[in-house]
């Protein structure tokens, strides 16, 4: 069943043309399909015609107006259950067009799964991709094969008033039986997993936009009646997206329409279906009440993502899903540049790299790991990864970085002009990139094929004040991954400055080493004192920089470096530093070390400065999260050591710095009382904010009775989303009365509301409290949470798996909570059964104990009756891996 990259053929037969009717009724949806197809030329005449299809229950075939029988003279399965039509009906001449019309009936009120088309509380809609289509009608479900689509959709008309499918109506009215009917055509051709179609009791809210070329699009966003009143931000984005991609690409929309559909259950965050986007509501919905600050901001993104798919996914789509990064690597980057561009440039690179080490270096050290362009899968939907998605991003900035901003754009125009309407591969994207540039991008290939994170090392820095020459000796070295123990040299763009180690000032601006071998070595000339380098500026290459550098040399680097990002570096290596030297000890039976001198007087003078952005400020004051130390420690892990060894050090932090903490803390809360307590959205307040919060949470961690007051009070005076559920994490982890009591007095105010229940959940499934695995059974039978609804399994599973403490809790317990929830999602919901199944495959990195306990939960889902391919593939691979 495992399809390779390299096995890629085009394929026999081509659909021109399609046109669809769906007939919905309550139990009973009927597809009538009729395909347009010719023969490709480069097949052989009398060629079988083979249709994807899943879950359809077939009533009739019929090729050109005529009804086939099934047997050997009509149609036929295949042992996959695909339909095939026999080449010898079909016409012998390439050019000659013929029509294969199916009628199959689907239940979308049992697709569990939420891949085709569903139905997500009282209406219908679909998910295409990657492979959902053929869930719907029998086709050619692959991208490479691109269609003119037409559709009729028809449906009660009191139940579900608003029709909707890609492109523009082109005619509506009213059917028998209480019943009406909308048809849509959508003028330019795509792959199926772009198909989309909603039906149901909506509201909306529109606006418009122009484009630079004069085209009026009217931008309709809706949801169901009770959330039409939080679609206003998404709106407001989605303009500001439309205006970025004509400013920053040259790219405009090429529809009348843009409609957005925000749906409840869906196991992704959002779809760019042609001129149809569907969201999951958790990335749509915003207030200030039920949305925190993070939640705006990624609604932004999101939207401005699947916007930007119009481009570069759809115009511009995949030739196979192998080079799913084409499209996801590089909107990815769209976004973040969009991102940078809206708000702080720095701020935005910290948290895209929290995240692609927290969540993309673990994947690439395990066993799952593979390449941004995987060279093999099972289930398609286990590869839409951090890897695919953000390690992909990473590669196309590196491009931009290796070809400047101005080479990267000439790169992009040349993808457009060359690839517009076409299904490509990634190397098409290089392909134009070193055309548009003339320069060699043969090595940079390297970075498709090889998984792992690769290792760069400065193996000496040294200065020679005869010469007044600074050089640097570096090596870099990719570990071995699973299927793939060789590793060979790539590209490596290191953006490198000089800073003066007497006065902190730049004495080389930012430029760009290319390291291309194994080992090479840069030379600075005309460096007239002896410098301290900034490697690796702004993050110019996924790798772990390995840099022999002492505390007083990374403390200078926190206060001077010239480079935002690189400054909040040298702060969480200073810290990596420490919180491994706690965790060795921790783990050799000793007693934790003092934290050093240096270490606390940056830490201190960080917190007290008040001449940084605040949100700068927040993120220095942050410590390395678990999920990403690991990275940093040599296999196998003590989980629960390490919890302990960050705990202390934060503790340490607190402790030395309480004063200063309280006194910071204080002045922010005046000045929002200054401000007479009137929630604002604008910069400053937002970085207020998330200061304020942090500290609080910060705070908390010594538990002290003074704290839990100070957290109640921010919950009660609390302005906002973002407020009061840092005052529930603050007090989240403390077994007081007061904690049990703001729980519930969040309860109360969020019942009624999906989005908020499952912040109630996910903060207590994040608790460190030493009954977190009982809390967290107890709430997966509270009468709110839904084993069917991705977001509330997310909230509560999802949560507690990245618990890292509770999930390896010693006895086990935490593994067979997990393992036990696969089983039974794995059975709805197998994209969603697979993703936790991650979390069990990560068994080798973790110390023999607890290791042989997860691996033996694994076991046990290898030896259950009827497992998706989806969870087994994950399961297996974890137990080879
Ligand atoms: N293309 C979507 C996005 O990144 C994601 C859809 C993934 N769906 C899936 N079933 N794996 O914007
Ligand atoms: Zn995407």
């Amino acid at each position: 069943k495992e399809k390779k990259r390299l096995d890629y053929r085009p394929p026999e037969y081509w659909i021109k043309k399609v046109d669809l009717d769906f007939d919905v009724h309550k139990d009973t949806t009927t597809v009538r399909s009729v395909l347009t197809c010719y023969r490709n030329r480069g097949s052989p005449s009398g060629a079988d015609l083979v249709l994807h299809g899943e879950d359809l229950t077939l009533k009739e075939v019929k090729l050109n107006g005529k009804v086939l029988s099934e047997g050997a003279e009509g149609y036929g399965h295949d042992e996959d259950k695909q339909l095939v039509i026999r080449g010898k009906l079909l016409p012998a001449d390439p050019d000659e067009l013929f029509k294969v019309e199916t009628t199959v009936a689907i239940c979308p009120e049992k697709n569990f799964q939420l891949s085709g088309l569903y139905k997500s509380g009282g209406m219908y809609c679909t998910q295409c991709e990657a492979e959902g289509f053929r869930r719907i009608t029998y086709f050619l479900d692959r991208p490479d094969v691109m269609s003119l689509y037409t559709v009729r959709v028809e449906a009660s008309k009191s139940e579900y008033p608003v029709l909707l499918s890609n492109g523009n109506q082109i005619s509506s009215g009213d059917a028998a039986d209480g019943r009406h009917y909308a048809s849509f055509e959508d003028p330019h051709p795509k792959p199926c997993y772009l198909f989309a179609l909603v039906v149901g009791n909506l509201k909306s809210i529109h606006s418009d936009f122009t484009t630079t070329s004069g085209r009026k699009v009217r931008l309709e966003i809706f949801s169901e009646p009770h959330n039409v009143a939080k679609l206003d931000w998404a709106m407001e984005s989605l303009k500001k997206a439309m205006k970025w991609d004509e400013e920053k690409f040259g790219r405009e929309y090429d529809l009348d329409v843009f409609n957005i559909v925000a749906v409840d259950d869906f196991n992704m965050g959002a779809m760019e279906n042609k001129g149809l986007n569907v969201f999951n509501t958790a990335l749509i919905l915003a207030s200030p009440d039920t949305s925190t600050d993070a939640d705006y901001e990624r609604i932004m993104g999101v939207i401005a993502h699947e916007y930007f798919h119009n481009w570069t996914g759809n115009r511009v789509t995949c030739r196979d899903w192998f080079q799913l990064t084409l499209k996801e690597g590089l909107t990815v980057f769209r976004d973040q540049e969009f991102s940078r561009d809206m708000a702080s440039a720095a701020v935005k690179r910290i948290e895209d790299i929290i995240m692609l080490r927290s969540r993309q270096f673990p994947e690439d050290a395990g066993p799952m790991a593979h390449p941004i362009r995987p060279e093999s899968y099972i289930a398609m939907d286990n590869f839409y990864t951090a890897t695919v998605y953000e390690k992909g991003a990473e590669v196309i900035r590196m491009y931009q970085t290796l070809l400047s901003k101005h080479g990267f754009r000439k790169g992009m125009d040349l993808y457009f002009t060359r690839h517009d309407g076409q299904a490509v591969t990634c190397d098409d994207f290089r392909a134009a990139m070193a055309d548009a540039n003339t320069s060699d991008l043969k090595q940079f290939e390297r970075w498709y094929l090889q998984a792992g994170t690769p290792v760069v090392t400065v193996e000496s820095a040294s200065y020679d004040p005869s010469l007044k020459q600074f050089t640097i000796v570096v090596s870099q070295s990719t570990p071995a991954t699973p299927g793939q123990a060789e590793k060979h040299p790539l590209h490596i763009p290191i953006k490198t400055g000089l800073l003066s180690k007497a006065t902190g000032k730049e004495l080389q601006p930012s430029m760009v080493l290319e390291l291309k071998g194994e080992k090479e070595t840069f030379v600075f000339d005309n460096v007239p004192e002896e410098p301290i380098a900034s490697i690796l500026r702004d993050f110019s290459a996924p790798c772990r920089l390995k840099f022999e550098r002492s505390p007083d040399d990374l403390a200078f680097l926190m206060a001077h470096d010239t480079d935002d990002f690189n400054r909040w570096e040298a702060g969480q290596t200073l810290a990596t530093i420490v919180i491994k030297d706690t965790y060795n000890k921790l783990s050799a039976g000793e007693s934790p070390p003092a934290l050093p001198g240096v270490f606390v007087e940056a830490w201190r003078k960080v917190l007290t400065a008040t001449d940084i952005d605040r949100s700068l400020q927040t993120y220095s004051l942050r410590l390395p999260d678990e999920k990403t130390l690991i990275g940093e420690i040599a296999a196998p892990i003590a989980p629960d050591h390490l919890h302990n060894a960050r705990q202390h050090v934060r503790k340490g932090l607190v402790e030395a710095c309480k004063k200063e903490l309280r006194e910071v803390y204080d002045k922010l809360t005046q000045e929002v009382a200054a401000e007479g307590g009137v929630f604002k959205v604008d910069e400053p307040s937002i970085a207020r904010r998330r200061l304020r919060n942090a500290l609080l949470i910060s705070m908390a961690v010594l538990q002290d009775p003074e704290t839990v007051k100070l957290a109640v009070e921010h919950f009660e005076t609390g302005l906002c989303m973002s407020d009061r559920i840092s005052a529930l994490y603050a007090l989240a982890d403390i077994p007081v009365a007061e904690r049990e009591a703001v729980i519930q007095k969040f309860y109360g105010d969020s019942k009624d509301d999906k989005l908020k229940m499952c912040k109630w959940f996910a903060v207590q499934a994040q608790s460190d409290l030493p009954d977190t695995v009982e809390r967290v059974k107890e709430l997966m039978k509270h009468p709110d949470f839904e084993l069917k609804n991705p977001n509330k399994l997310r909230a509560v599973v999802g949560a507690f798996a990245n618990n890292n403490f509770h999930f390896h809790r010693k006895d086990g317990a935490g593994y067979s909570l997990v393992c036990d929830v696969i089983k039974e999602v794995d059975k709805l919901n197998p994209q969603m059964a697979s993703r936790f199944a991650v979390f069990l495959a990560g068994w080798k990195n973790v110390e023999p104990v607890r290791s042989a306990m997860m691996k033996a939960q694994l076991e046990r889902l290898r030896d259950t009756e009827n497992l998706s391919n989806d969870t087994m593939e994950i399961v297996i691979k974890g137990l080879s891996g």
